[in-house]
């Protein structure tokens, strides 16, 4: 039986990715998951300089979700070539990096810095963070802009470009084919839904942005139908993401059209799911008698969409 999957032409030995945001950059969690059994890691998102990200509270907990404008905090893309990128070298597990910037420029400009660090197996381009003023979602809800952003950032390297699509939209699928047509190679699908909690008391908002980014199984069912549309709307694979915490849960979007999964939220519950989640679908794969888990994928008995 195997578990491995093909994205972009990466290999990765099992589809259950760490979703950027939720697993820091990966080494802060050495100690507690063995990273080796994760098929790949997506990094936070980074920008050419450090970011100090929203000012407190950032995360609210809402009923089945998680309400969170972090911002977009980090290091920079220069110190996490020089100081984290060598530590993860030791890992047996793909690195791909979340791509952000504030104009088409800056994340061109990013993308090249990675160009020359060894051990980076690709690159999620961040267009779907509803969390900053400037860039982040705004590229990621309009065709032309996400057109424009992918062609640069496809000038930009050789490696995969994976295109992180936001669920703000009216038709996703719009929005896929133009990251599609400007030459991504894959999709993840999807980022947070834009939200509003409200402490009834102060009348303000419960986080210090104003509004966040809804993830968590709240999310699920958007997330595994817009997976489902944007498989059937492009030729390029999808990741699916949203809500993820069990087999059953990565299952419903293998079997919607997702090539591989990423699991985020579920991380601040248990950032050892993943070896359950991976016994559980092994276990399922000997319950419907197949022996390679790509045979799962797109496998849904439902009508073709129109
Ligand atoms: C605290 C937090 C931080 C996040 N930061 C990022 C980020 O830096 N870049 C990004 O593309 N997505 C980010 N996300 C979105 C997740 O990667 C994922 O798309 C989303 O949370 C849905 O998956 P989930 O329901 O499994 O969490 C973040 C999510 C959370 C909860």
């Amino acid at each position: 039986m195997t578990l491995a999957v093909t994205i972009a032409g990466l290999r990765l030995k099992n589809p259950l990715i760490a979703a950027s945001g939720t697993f820091g950059y990966g080494i802060e969690l050495e100690n507690f998951v063995d990273l080796g059994i994760l098929g790949g890691i997506v990094t936070k998102g980074l920008f050419l300089k450090p970011r100090a990200g929203c000012p407190p509270p950032r995360i609210v907990e809402t009923p089945s979700g998680l309400l969170n404008a972090i911002g977009l905090q980090g290091v920079g893309v220069a110190s996490f070539v020089h100081e984290i990128l060598p530590r993860l070298a030791r890992f047996d597990t793909a690195i791909l990096v979340n791509v952000c910037g504030d104009t088409v420029d800056e994340y061109a400009a990013v993308t090249r810095v990675l160009e020359d660090a060894p051990g980076v197996a690709g690159i999620e381009l961040n267009i779907s963070c509803p969390n900053v003023k400037q860039g982040g979602m705004a590229f990621g809800v309009d065709p032309l802009l996400t057109h424009a952003v992918v062609k640069e950032v496809r000038k930009a390297t050789r490696r995969p470009v994976i295109v992180k699509l936001s669920p703000n939209v009216t038709d996703i699928t719009v929005i896929a084919r133009a990251a599609e047509d400007a030459g991504a190679d894959a999709l993840s699908c999807i980022n947070t839904l834009l939200g509003l909690a409200i402490d009834v008391e102060t009348r303000r908002p419960r986080l210090g942005f104003g509004t966040g980014g809804l993830s968590g199984p709240a999310i699920r069912p958007i997330a595994v139908r817009m997976t489902w549309q944007v498989a059937q709307a492009t030729r390029i694979p999808v990741i699916g993401i949203g809500g993820i915490c069990c087999a059953a849960d990565a299952l419903e979007f293998l079997i919607a059209g997702a090539s591989a999964v990423q699991i985020g939220t579920a991380n601040f519950v248990d950032p050892n799911v993943y070896q359950s989640i991976l016994r559980d679908i092994e276990r399922y794969l000997q319950r419907q008698g197949v022996a390679r888990l790509t045979e799962i994928v797109g496998s849904l008995r439902y009508p073709r969409q129109q």
